[in-house]
Formats: structure tokens, C-alpha cells, sequence
């Protein structure tokens, strides 16, 4: 089985979560919109708070309700997908550029379920670079912060030039290599003047759905 198609049946599968009259969070990126198309299909009455200007779009076409948290008193679900997740649900997200509005929206959800394909279960994170988000005055002291964290810190760019983000901001892809404990790096990142987010999901995960050749699975995030 392909990724592609593992991203399309796991997305298929949290689809059915969604129930009429729920206010749902949308993903961003590939795993995310094929959620996106699958609620659409399903037809259900619900109104969706997206991650990103991209999926806002995409839902848009399917004839989604799009509100903001202006309206959105309330997040029931939030679906979205991963670049890595560890056993204990921390997970790293950011490979779209959207992890601010991203842990926003899922701070806001009653119940958060990240979806993935059978690539991205690791047993410790840290493989993937880990994207954070940054004020662009504060980039190159941030860059040199990182590097003395032992991180190996590369500001993003996309198709030659410099990526800016949904919110404004830059990202910085920093590869920390294995990194021994999540909680602490989330702090320590939370507390440098200039990171506005970064791409570190810790104790945020409620469940997550994992799909393989055989079918998905569902991890609950540890007590
Ligand atoms: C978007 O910013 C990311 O957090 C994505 O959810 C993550 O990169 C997973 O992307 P794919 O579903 O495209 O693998």
C-alpha cells in the first residue's frame, strides 16, 4: 500500500467522527485534506475553524462552513496530522508552516485526534527538523541560540525564496537529532523572546489513528 493511500484511509476514517452540529478543527497538509474531503463526502452539518489559509480554501470548495474563533466559542474535535509521534503522543508538526495556528486550534478542542500513516509512529522524535516559528527581527539571534542548544537551525525557504508563514512570521527548521525529553525542550523553546510556536506537541494528543496495509489503529495518549 502506498503512503498516499495509507493518508486517504486514515483520513477517511476520522471522518467519521464528525457529527452534525459540532464545531471541528481542520488539519493542514496532505493526511488533513483528505480528512477535509472525507467530512465533505460524508455531507455532515457541522461548521470547521481551519489551521491554515490553505485548508480555509480547500473547505471552502467543498461548500464547508468556515468560522473563525470570533464565532467559535467552542471546539469540539480537532483533526490534523503529524510529522512524527512518539509512544507517549508528543508528537512534531510544523512540515506545512502551520504549527501556530495548529496548537492554537488544538488548545481550544475539547478532544484532539492526530492522524498519520504507518511512517510516522517513531520511538523517539527528533528525526524530522524541528520547525519553529519566529519573529523575523529576532531570526538571526534565534539562529544562534538554536545552534548553541546543539541544534542544527536552517531558516525555511520554498521555491527560492524565504517561507512566511500564515501568520507573518518565518520558520526555522532545527535539527536537534534525538531529543531525549520533550517537555523540557517545550519549555526551554517556550521561553526565547521571538519564538511565537514552535513545532513540539507535548501532553496535547489525545488519540491517535495510524493507518497500515491492515487497517488503522487507535493509540490513546497515555495516562
Ligand atoms: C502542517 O503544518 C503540519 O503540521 C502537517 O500536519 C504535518 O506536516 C503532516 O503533513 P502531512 O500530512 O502532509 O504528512
Amino acid at each position: 500500500m502506498t503512503t498516499a493511500a495509507e493518508k486517504e484511509r486514515v483520513g477517511l476514517a476520522a471522518a467519521g467522527l464528525v457529527e452534525a452540529g459540532m464545531t471541528v478543527g481542520l488539519g493542514t497538509g496532505s493526511t488533513a485534506a483528505f480528512f477535509v474531503a472525507g467530512v465533505a463526502a460524508r455531507g455532515v452539518k457541522a461548521r470547521f475553524v481551519p489551521t491554515s489559509e490553505a485548508t480555509a480554501a480547500m473547505a471552502r470548495e467543498h461548500g464547508m462552513e468556515v468560522i473563525g474563533l470570533d464565532v467559535a466559542a467552542r471546539i469540539h474535535l480537532t483533526v490534523d496530522g503529524v510529522d512524527e509521534v512518539d509512544p507517549a503522543l508528543n508528537a512534531i508538526k510544523g512540515g506545512g508552516g502551520a504549527l501556530m495556528r495548529e496548537k492554537i486550534v488544538a488548545s481550544l478542542s475539547d478532544t484532539v485526534v492526530y492522524i498519520g500513516d504507518s511512517s510516522k509512529p517513531v520511538n523517539r522524535l527528533g528525526a524530522f527538523p524541528l520547525p519553529v516559528e519566529v519573529s523575523p527581527f529576532a531570526a538571526p539571534a534565534i539562529l544562534r541560540r538554536l545552534s548553541d542548544m546543539g541544534a542544527a537551525p536552517m531558516l525555511r525557504h520554498h521555491d527560492g525564496r524565504r517561507f512566511v508563514s500564515d501568520e507573518g512570521h518565518w520558520i526555522i527548521d532545527a535539527a536537534f537529532g534525538e531529543i531525549e525529553d520533550p517537555g523540557e525542550l517545550d519549555v526551554m523553546l517556550n521561553m526565547i523572546p521571538g519564538v511565537v510556536a514552535h513545532g513540539l506537541f507535548v501532553d496535547i494528543i489525545d488519540r491517535m489513528l495510524i493507518a497500515d496495509s491492515t487497517g488503522v489503529r487507535t493509540l490513546e495518549r497515555p495516562a
